[in-house]
């Protein structure tokens, strides 16, 4: 008997050591997220598709797109805690103000929660996250739906004679195992708005708070249609450090970060800027028809572990009454040492100047954060999603900013 407990024990152990010295390859699981043999017969139709995740978290290790060029202008993936409608697909596109394309009910890509995690556009080459890094979804995440949005620019092969249908879609490569690094997802951006004739910065800044240290790896930029350049920054010891630069204009995915293995840690500051110009003979707002503007910088990082940054946006009031030098910390931002290619449009040399400064400038920052402490960050929330509510666009790529606030169904 004893002899028994001895090799039981022995063969418990050598299973123990043997699982330490030796990492046991991660099992990992493919789930397809593809539209549902959909047929668009209106060109530039967005849908939207939902899955739900599983009571024990999942964690999101890469993914392969599956998208014909000439059907799928882009596609993005987004993390939500409740999706846009029930139905398998519905019509989530930003510009239409009803449905009209027939047989798709109207929703927003979430009801609320909204995180985008993947972006794909045409002739982009796929992300892949660092080794170890994955998003962690489903559990007690709030993320309990994914949503994949797919943009029909061109529709002809759904129309007669041809008829053919479309699954389009994205295929995560996943794993029930925890991963020892946890994606997320950072946004900054502006309100504000930009004069006829004119080139202005909208500019964005916050510390770093967190009890953390994250390490951008992707960035992704987005702008309708006056952004030039879009350029997000770490300043540490009033040193600034690109963490990306591009050109809106280009597919808006997500891009590797410029410097990496770069870290953000609590105390550093966090700034990006839009630089925008308008030739048009009329006042350009944000919000999110064809006819207005939009600034956004998003981080992708990672941290060790699995604490993500708990406030994940940073929003300023934007021209003509915030800039960098509103910010609080403007002295620590060392504004003398703004590198000058932060306006410069990737493969060219012309440093793209302000042509237009506001007044004094009221400090929107503070104005947002004395909002929050008069009103509640969910009041605050809902505040901005009215700014965003009635918005819709139609520019080539899609908007998701204004979906990272809940809406009003
Ligand atoms: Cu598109
Ligand atoms: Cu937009």
């Amino acid at each position: 008997m004893l002899l028994y407990v001895l090799a039981i024990l022995q063969v418990a152990c050598w299973t123990l050591t043997s699982s330490k010295a030796v990492t046991l390859p991660t099992k990992k699981t493919n789930i397809e997220l593809l539209m549902p043999d959909v047929q668009p017969k209106v060109p530039d139709t967005y849908l939207c598709h939902s899955i739900k995740m599983n009571k024990t978290a999942t964690y999101i290790t890469g993914f392969v797109p599956h998208a014909q060029m000439e059907t799928a202008h882009h596609m993005l993936l987004y993390g939500c805690s409740e999706p846009g409608d029930d139905a398998a697909v519905w019509n989530c596109g930003e510009m239409a103000q009803s449905d009209n394309t027939g047989n798709f009910k109207l929703g927003p890509t979430c009801q609320s929660g909204s995180k985008i995690l993947y972006a794909w556009a045409m002739d982009a080459t796929s992300l892949d996250l660092p080794q170890g890094v994955a998003f962690k979804v489903g559990g007690n995440t709030n993320v309990n739906y994914l949503v994949l949005q797919v943009h029909y620019k061109n529709v002809d092969k759904f129309l007669p004679p041809k008829s053919e249908t479309d699954n389009s879609g994205i295929t995560l490569v996943t794993t029930k195992t925890p991963m020892p690094k946890r994606a997320g997802v950072y946004l900054l951006g502006t309100m504000g708005s930009i004069p006829q004739h004119s080139t202005v910065y909208m500019e964005s800044a916050c510390s770093f708070m967190d009890d953390l240290d994250i390490v951008p790896f992707a960035f992704r930029t987005h702008t309708h249609q006056l952004g030039k350049v879009v350029s997000g920054y770490r300043i540490r010891d009033g040193e600034w450090t690109e963490i990306g630069r591009q050109n809106p204009r280009l597919p808006q995915m997500f891009y590797n970060a410029t410097t990496p293995n770069m870290d953000v840690s609590k105390g550093d500051i966090l700034a990006a800027r839009c630089t925008m110009k308008n030739d048009l003979d009329h006042e350009v707002r944000i919000g999110s028809t064809q006819n207005d503007e939009m600034c956004n910088f998003y981080i992708m990082y990672y941290v060790n572990g699995d604490q993500i940054m708990n406030r994940d946006y940073c929003f300023s009031a934007g021209p003509d009454t915030w800039y960098w030098d509103d910010f609080d910390r403007a002295d620590e931002m060392n504004l003398g040492a703004v590198p000058k290619t932060a306006s410069v449009v990737p493969g060219t040399s012309e440093v793209l100047r302000q042509t237009s400064f506001g007044g004094e400038g009221n400090d929107g920052e503070t104005s947002i954060d004395q909002l929050v402490e008069s009103l509640g960050e969910a009041n605050v929330e809902e505040l901005l999603k009215e700014l965003y509510q009635s918005q819709r666009e139609d520019d080539l790529y899609t908007d998701d900013s204004y979906d990272l606030y809940p809406r009003r169904v």
